[in-house]
């Protein structure tokens, strides 16, 4: 029999683990449960060693956790025991068959579903915080309705907005919150409930609701703006490094338009991250599934001017660097996809590290947190990598650094002294535009940053 008071999270990943934390937080009269498949995954919850790194996280966890958070691999039991279920497991991009390439693999979600069905034998809310094409949920009720016990499920979409690295602040201060459901009785009554779960710390305005395609077509509609955002100004700083503009103070002046703001508009080698690819090509997919072959291919340019952005980052690499990076060692600076989070999924850096192999170089890849992830990535390229959790001595006999995460630490290193360890030219490519490039070049550096005139001893 069901517990009203027990929430479920199956997938303890970058968004269940974080998410199930505050609620769970803010809402001391519910017991939560985050499960998951991988019991390594799970033991790292249950230690001091976080799977994930995420600023203010372990704070929460220690304060909530074998209180009203626990996490567990018990999946069956917990199941049978919750009467919320939110699904989290993810949904990467198909490899294989219709739509590879574009369609979200939706296995495990289906597999999370009928094992749901298998196994309960009471009414539950289950609630999609994983970010699925339209009509997930509609499918999913489906499956889950057509059981004979007589049970009724109401699948909910509640998509996730944090972004990793902030996601304690996300969570405790949204933007907003979404939740949709069909608009039956049942529906209604349990986007209530999940309503009623935010609004304990949430203002009642910032919980939008709406029918639960509305709400899965947003959270995709959302990722590809941001990604658009970036797409938009990369794509000006090629144009700024051939006018000589400054990227830096084109953003600023457009940014400065009330209706476009300042934010997401620091030009980059390219984004990364598990989500705005992936979401853009679940995007397309749906619209050329709908015959909206002029919207796919709107959409689908974004992720080609991010891969152009890296390409030229790369290029411009050699170029600067005289044709040639074979023997070089180069340091990396960064390998996580963006600062204050170990996640190396989608990063510019992986690109960044195979075509410099390619090349030939050498090269010596540094990151305060995502070194672990950085050599996962690079599992099948044994030679010529090597991994420094120091900067110092991977820049040390280096012909050129290459910022690509914006890492505080980065930005105050004593540079004079790794100038003195590099090889000669020195060169630094400032994937992040976040070095004081005017020091750097009067130390000796050649620095080539994004979007901006190359300070250049030659
Ligand atoms: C995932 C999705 O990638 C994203 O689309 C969605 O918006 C939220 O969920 P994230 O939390 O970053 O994001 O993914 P990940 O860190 O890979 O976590 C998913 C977890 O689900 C993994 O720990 C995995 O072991 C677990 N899982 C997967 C299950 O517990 N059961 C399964 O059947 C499949
Ligand atoms: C994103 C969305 O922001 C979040 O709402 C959603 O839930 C998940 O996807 P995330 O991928 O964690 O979050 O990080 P985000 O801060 O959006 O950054 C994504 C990528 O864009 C990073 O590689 C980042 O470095 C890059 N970026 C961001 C830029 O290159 N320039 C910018 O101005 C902002």
């Amino acid at each position: 029999m069901n517990n009203e008071k027990t929430i479920l999270c199956i997938g303890a990943g970058y968004v269940g683990g974080p998410t199930m934390a505050m609620l769970a937080l803010k809402n001391p009269d519910y017991k939560v449960i985050v499960v998951d498949i991988n019991s390594e995954r799970i033991k790292a919850w249950n230690s001091e060693n976080l799977p994930i790194y995420e600023p203010g996280l372990l704070e929460i966890v220690h304060r909530v956790r074998d209180k009203n958070l626990f996490f567990s691999t018990d999946i069956d039991n917990s199941i049978i025991e919750a009467h919320i279920i939110f699904v989290s497991v993810n949904t990467p991009t198909k490899t294989f068959g219709h739509g590879a390439g574009y369609a979200s693999d939706l296995q495990y979600w289906e597999k999370t579903a009928r094992q749901i069905l298998k196994l309960s034998d009471s009414s539950k809310i289950i609630v999609e915080k994983s970010t699925l094409p339209v009509k997930t949920a509609q499918a999913m009720e489906r499956i889950l309705n057509s059981n004979e016990k007589g049970i009724i499920f109401d699948v909910l979409s509640n998509p996730e907005f944090l972004a990793e690295g902030t996601a304690i602040k996300d969570l405790e201060n949204p933007d907003r919150v979404l939740v949709g459901s069909s608009e039956t009785e049942s529906g209604l009554r349990a986007r209530d409930k999940i309503v009623q779960l935010y609004s304990s710390w949430i203002d009642n305005e910032r919980i939008l609701t709406s029918n639960v395609w509305s709400t899965e077509l947003s959270k995709l509609t959302a990722n590809a703006f941001l990604a658009q955002r970036i797409s938009s100004i990369n794509s000006i700083s090629a144009l700024c490094e051939e006018t000589g503009a400054n990227i830096h103070e084109v953003a600023h002046a457009v940014g400065t338009d009330s209706r476009i703001g300042q934010k997401f508009l620091d030009a980059s080698v390219g984004f990364g991250g598990s989500c705005f690819k992936k979401d853009i090509f679940n995007l397309v997919y749906l619209c050329r599934h709908y015959g909206l072959d002029e919207v796919a291919d709107y959409w689908e340019s974004v992720v080609k001017m991010n891969e152009y952005q890296v390409e030229r980052f790369v290029l411009k690499m050699l170029k600067s660097m005289f044709n040639t990076v074979t023997g070089k060692k180069i340091a990396l600076f960064g390998f996580a996809f963006k600062a204050n989070t170990g996640d190396t999924r989608e990063s510019p850096a992986i690109y960044v590290t195979k075509k410099l192999l390619n090349e030939m170089a050498n090269v010596a890849i540094s990151d305060p947190k995502a070194l672990e992830n950085a050599k996962i990535e690079l599992k099948d390229f044994k030679e010529n990598v090597e991994y420094c959790s120091d900067p110092y001595v991977a820049a040390k006999n280096a012909h050129a650094i290459a910022v690509l995460t914006e890492w505080e630490c980065y930005k105050t290193l004593d540079y004079k002294k790794i100038f003195a360890s590099m090889e000669k030219p020195a060169f630094i490519f400032d994937g992040r535009n976040t070095l004081p490039h005017k020091e750097l070049f009067e130390m000796g550096f050649n620095v080539i940053p994004l979007g901006m005139p190359e300070l250049s001893h030659f």
